[in-house]
């Protein structure tokens, strides 16, 4: 991996796996944080307080309208964007080609630098178990939220993954984005 190796990793305001989607980023060398303004939130909710994880990562936070940070796609330092997990509000306003937030930003500038995305959407059912604060929930994404999961595959160069296995293998079985979410 050289200097412009790094992977950006994207966090939003959700619970859903997102313990496991930290450990997977720290596993994992050279990786940025980017973290919407829900995420920050978030974190601290499930015990991962923006300050601790500074300690592991380079940290982007959603702190200017213009969302700076997403020069350093222009400027060739990410090789992947890793949106993980990806609430259903983020995913609806990149589908609609929205980029009002951090993440929606990096999202969209990622598509136009050709850099490949792979998503970890929460919504992927129409009944799923997930991680409340307060322990595991039964939720019912609604139909918009799925539709919106399934356009997201047909973005270019966008690999949308539903479980954590799938994002594990996405991530470490011979850098399969390069082939499979870049055609
Ligand atoms: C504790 C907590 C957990 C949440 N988990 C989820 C979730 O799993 N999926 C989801 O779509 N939204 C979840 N939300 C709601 C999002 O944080 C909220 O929609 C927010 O506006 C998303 O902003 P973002 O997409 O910019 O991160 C959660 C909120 C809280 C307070």
């Amino acid at each position: 991996m050289t200097d412009t190796d790094r992977i950006a990793w994207a966090v939003t305001g959700s619970g859903h796996y997102l313990k496991e989607c930290l450990a997977l980023a720290g596993q994992l060398p050279k990786v940025d944080l980017f973290l919407s303004n829900a995420a920050a939130e978030v974190l601290q909710v499930y015990g991962h307080p923006v300050k601790q994880l500074k300690e592991r990562f380079r940290i982007f936070r959603d702190s200017a309208a213009s969302a700076p940070p997403v020069g350093l796609f222009y400027e060739g330092v990410y090789k992947l964007l890793v949106v993980a997990p990806a609430t259903s509000n983020s995913v609806a306003k990149m589908v609609c080609g929205i980029s009002d937030t951090l993440i929606t930003n990096v999202y969209a500038q990622a598509g136009k630098c050709r850099v490949p995305s792979i998503v970890f959407a929460c919504d992927v059912a129409p009944e799923m178990e997930t991680e409340a604060p307060g322990g595991m929930v039964r939720v019912y994404p609604r139909k918009i939220d799925l539709d919106n999961t399934e356009h997201l595959r047909d973005f270019k160069y966008t690999r949308v993954v539903t479980d954590l296995d799938e994002l594990h293998d996405a991530l470490t079985i011979s850098e399969p984005w390069r082939n499979t979410c870049c055609s």
